[in-house]
C-alpha cells in the first residue's frame, strides 16, 4: 500500500461508471432514513451499505481471483492490500451487528490470500507493490478473525497461524538493520521504490499485530516486539510529545526528514494496539497515558466539529484523497471502537461522544441504496464516487457498525484468547521460509515482464502528488 503516496492517476478508470451514479443523485435520489436511538434502525442502515459495498466485489464470480477487489492498476482501481481490509470491515460488521450474511465471503478471500501453504499474506502476484504495509493489514484481518471465532472447518486453515506467519516473516532478520536505530522499512524488497522509506504503518501494524498475538497468545516474545516497536516510533519522532502521529522518514536522512502528513490510518493502527497493551499490563504509565494521549489528539484532530475529516486529503475547497484514502476513516472507528471497549475508563467516553455527533454526518453523506460519499460534514450525498466507491462504502460501514457500542446496555461477544475460548491454535514457526522472496529479475521472467516498471512509474507519479500533498497541509495552518 502507498499509503502517502499512491496517489495515481487512477480515476479515470472509474469514470465510466462514476458519471452514471452521479447524474442519478443529481436527479434527486432517496437518502437513507436511520434513527440513531433505535439498534434495528442503525443495524438495517449497516446492512444496507454492506450489500452496497459488497456490490464492488466479484473474486467469487468465475475467471475473477478470489479475495481481491478490482485491480490493482491499471486493471482496476484497488491495489490488493486495500481487500484485506474490506474483509476486516465485514468481519467487524458480523461482530458488531450480528449479521453473518458476508462472513463466507470473508473466509474464502483470506484463506486464499493467504497463499497456502505459507499462510503469511505473500503470493507472488503482489510483489511488485508489496509492502510491510500491504502484507500486515491482511495479517490484521486474520487476527481479528481469530479474535472473534470467524467459524473455520477444521484443517481448513488456522486465522492465527495466518497472523503468526505474517508477524514471522516481519520479524525475520531480512527485514530489519539498524538505519534510523531500527523499524520496518516502507517496502519488503529492495527494488521496489521506497525501500528507503521507514515510516509509521509498516511499524504500526508490526506493532498491532504484536500486541494482539502477545494478548491471544500469552507468549512475550510478541509483546516484547511490539514494545521495541512501539519505543522506536516514539524515539524516532513520528510520535510528538503532543501526540501527533507523522508518516515517516528517510533511510538517507537517517529518518530525521519526517513528512509531517498525518493520516488518521497511522492513527488508527497506533492507537488500537495501545489499546491491547493496555488491557494486557494495566500499566498505566507505559501504556495508559499514551493512550489517552493519542485519543485526545486524534479527535481533535481528526474530528474537528465532531464529525470526522481526513484532513490531509480533504480540504474544504478540494478533494485530494485517492482511493487508498477513501477508506482510511473506517479504520480509525473501528479502532476507537476496540480502544473504547479495552480500555474503558481511560477513553470509552470521549469515544462514545465523538461517534454520538459523528454519526450524524454519516447518515445525512449516505443514499437510501446504500451509498454512502467521502465528506461527512456537508450534510448530504457529496456526488463523489472518483477514487472509491468501495473505500466510502467502508468507512461508512464501519461508522455504523461500530456505532452500536454507543448503547450503555450492549453487549458484544468478548474478543477471545487461547485461554478463553480462541479456536484457533496456531503455529508459533509459521511462515518462517517464505518461499516467495523473489528477486524483481525472477519476477520479470515469464508473464510478470512489465510489473517492475508499472510500479517504478506508479510510485514516482506518486511520489510527485505527495510533494503536492505536503504542500496542501501546510495551507491549512
Ligand atoms: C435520540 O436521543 C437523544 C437523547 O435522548 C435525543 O436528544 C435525540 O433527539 C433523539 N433523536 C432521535 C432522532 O430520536
Ligand atoms: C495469482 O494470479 C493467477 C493468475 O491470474 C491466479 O490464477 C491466481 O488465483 C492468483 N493467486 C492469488 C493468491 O491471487
Ligand atoms: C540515527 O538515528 C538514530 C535513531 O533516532 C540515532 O540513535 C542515531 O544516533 C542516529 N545516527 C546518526 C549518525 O545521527
Ligand atoms: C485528555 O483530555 C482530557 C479531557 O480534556 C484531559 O483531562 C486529559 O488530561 C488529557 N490527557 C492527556 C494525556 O493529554
Ligand atoms: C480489558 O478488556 C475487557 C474487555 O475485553 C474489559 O472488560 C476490561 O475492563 C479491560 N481492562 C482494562 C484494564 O481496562
Ligand atoms: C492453547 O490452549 C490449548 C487448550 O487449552 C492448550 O492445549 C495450548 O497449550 C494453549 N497454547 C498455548 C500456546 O498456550
Ligand atoms: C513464542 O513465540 C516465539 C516466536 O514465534 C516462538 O519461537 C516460541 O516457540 C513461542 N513460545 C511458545 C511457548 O509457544
Amino acid at each position: 500500500m502507498l499509503l502517502t503516496t499512491k496517489i495515481a492517476g487512477v480515476a479515470p478508470l472509474l469514470l465510466a461508471a462514476a458519471s452514471s451514479v452521479y447524474a442519478a443523485t443529481t436527479t434527486g435520489q432517496s437518502t437513507l432514513q436511520v434513527n440513531v436511538n433505535d439498534t434495528a434502525s442503525i443495524k438495517t442502515a449497516a446492512k444496507t451499505v454492506a450489500k452496497n459495498l459488497i456490490s464492488y466485489y466479484s473474486g467469487d464470480k468465475p475467471g475473477q481471483t478470489i479475495g481481491i477487489l478490482p485491480g490493482p492498476p491499471p486493471a482496476g482501481p484497488y491495489y490488493w492490500w486495500e481487500a484485506g481490509a474490506m474483509w476486516g470491515t465485514i468481519i467487524d460488521y458480523w461482530h458488531y451487528t450480528g449479521d453473518d450474511t458476508y462472513n463466507t465471503l470473508a473466509k474464502q478471500a483470506l484463506v486464499f490470500q493467504a497463499d497456502p501453504p505459507q499462510n503469511s499474506f505473500m503470493s507472488p502476484n503482489w510483489t511488485a507493490s508489496l509492502g510491510n504495509d500491504d502484507q500486515g493489514f491482511w495479517g490484521l484481518s486474520a487476527m481479528l478473525a481469530a479474535e472473534v471465532n470467524l467459524p473455520l472447518a477444521p484443517g481448513e486453515a488456522d486465522w492465527l497461524e495466518m497472523a503468526q506467519a505474517v508477524f514471522n516473516t516481519q520479524a525475520a532478520d531480512d527485514r530489519h538493520d539498524d538505519e534510523c536505530g531500527g523499524g520496518l522499512r516502507w517496502q519488503i524488497f529492495h527494488s521496489n521504490a521506497g525501500y528507503d522509506y521507514k515510516n509509521t504503518i509498516a511499524n504500526a501494524c508490526f506493532f498491532n499485530l504484536g500486541a494482539r498475538l502477545a494478548r491471544y497468545t500469552d507468549n512475550s516474545t510478541y509483546s516484547k516486539w511490539a514494545e521495541k516497536t512501539y519505543n522506536w516510533i516514539r524515539d524516532v519522532g513520528y510520535i510528538d510529545k503532543n501526540w501527533n502521529i507523522y508518516d515517516g522518514g528517510h533511510v538517507p536522512h537517517n529518518c530525521t526528514d519526517i513528512n509531517k502528513v498525518q493520516w488518521s490510518a497511522n492513527a488508527a493502527i497506533m492507537i488500537h494496539g495501545v489499546a491491547i497493551m493496555y488491557n494486557m499490563t494495566e500499566d498505566a504509565e507505559k501504556w495508559g497515558k499514551p493512550l489517552t494521549g493519542l485519543v485526545n489528539r486524534t479527535l481533535e484532530f481528526f474530528f474537528p466539529k465532531g464529525v470526522m475529516v481526513e484532513r490531509a486529503c480533504e480540504l474544504s475547497d478540494r478533494l485530494l484523497c485517492n482511493v487508498d484514502q477513501h477508506s482510511f476513516k473506517g479504520y480509525l472507528l473501528r479502532s476507537l471502537a476496540t480502544a473504547a471497549l479495552m480500555a474503558p475508563d481511560l477513553v470509552r467516553e470521549p469515544i462514545i461522544k465523538t461517534f454520538k455527533t459523528n454519526i450524524e454526518g454519516v447518515i445525512d453523506s449516505c443514499l437510501a441504496d446504500g451509498t454512502c460519499g467521502y465528506r461527512w460534514n456537508v450534510g448530504k450525498y457529496d456526488g463523489d464516487v472518483d477514487n472509491g466507491p468501495a473505500g466510502q462504502g467502508m468507512s461508512a460501514l464501519a461508522a455504523f457498525s461500530t456505532y452500536l457500542i454507543t448503547e450503555e446496555q450492549a453487549v458484544f461477544k468478548p474478543l477471545v484468547t487461547n485461554s478463553t475460548g480462541g479456536e484457533s491454535r496456531g503455529n508459533p514457526n509459521a511462515g518462517e521460509k517464505p518461499a516467495t522472496l523473489l528477486s524483481m529479475s525472477e519476477l520479470t521472467g515469464k508473464d510478470k515482464a512489465g510489473a517492475g516498471v508499472l510500479t517504478a512509474f506508479v510510485v514516482c507519479s506518486i511520489l510527485g502528488t505527495y510533494f503536492f500533498l505536503v504542500t496542501g497541509v501546510g495551507e491549512r495552518k
